[in-house]
């Protein structure tokens, strides 16, 4: 089936020649689930020393919380679980959802945290119930997905979380597109704080910040929101 034989009627869904409705792979996804992807996978894999700053890191973010439940989409080989894992020395349950075939089989082939469950699926249509999951987030995920697809990831992640919306992603002042690895299309940046809070308006911001690279290594200048639901 060819993208152009069909018409666009709302965010990725569009009608075919026979009238019938068939959601379209974004063509970032198409990047992330071939061997783009598998690349990203080669270049960041574990290593121990990753797990003093990754921990301290997520320990400023989720420090404190109260939560039983986390859910990471696109969380790639699950480094940031296992951050996750360390600093709440394995009471928490650990969900992930990769779309890359390479890094999920990685992902649950790993032998370093017990994962509750893992999908391979993207973040379009989460295969999990509403408010199931007491903390749902992303980092450096929403920045590879198209604006106009961006609304329909969110609802996704706000539908399935309980408590905790949290997102580590890239900002800028207005939404702009930039290249990533020499390639447009793939990278988009914004204020994805404001997105959220300005699309839904249940949530509650109670915190923000910023993970300086030259404080944490392993972490690209990222931005961080948690929300309340
Ligand atoms: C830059 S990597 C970040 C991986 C991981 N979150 C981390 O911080 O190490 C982007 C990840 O998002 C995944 N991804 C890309 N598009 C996605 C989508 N639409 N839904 C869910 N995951 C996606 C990719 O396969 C990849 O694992």
């Amino acid at each position: 089936m060819k993208t152009s034989s069909l018409c666009v009627v709302g965010d990725m869904v569009q009608r075919d020649e026979s009238g019938n409705n068939r959601v379209a792979i974004a063509p970032q996804l198409e990047a992330w689930t071939g061997q783009f992807g598998d690349e990203y996978v080669n270049r960041n894999d574990y290593a121990d020393w990753k797990m003093e700053p990754g921990t301290e890191a997520f320990r400023r973010i989720l420090g404190g919380l109260d939560i039983e439940s986390v859910l990471e989409v696109g969380s790639n080989i699950g480094l940031n679980l296992l951050f996750i894992n360390a600093l709440f020395k394995g009471s928490v349950k650990l969900y992930a959802v990769e779309p890359n075939p390479k890094a999920f089989d990685k992902l649950v082939s790993q032998t370093r945290m017990k994962l509750e469950k893992a999908w391979n699926c993207d973040a379009f249509q989460l295969p999990l119930p509403d408010s199931s999951i007491d903390l749902v987030f992303t980092a450096g995920v929403l920045i590879h997905i198209a604006s106009d697809d961006l609304g329909r990831a969110t609802g996704e992640i706000v539908r399935v979380a309980r408590k905790y919306v949290l997102c580590i992603e890239y900002f800028s002042h207005t939404p702009v597109e930039v290249p990533y690895r020499g390639q447009m299309g793939l990278l988009f940046k914004r204020d994805f704080g404001a997105f959220y809070l300005d699309r839904f308006p249940l949530l509650k911001c109670v915190n923000y910040g910023f993970l300086w690279q030259r404080e944490f290594r392993i972490f690209d200048n990222l931005n961080w929101w948690l929300f309340e639901k």
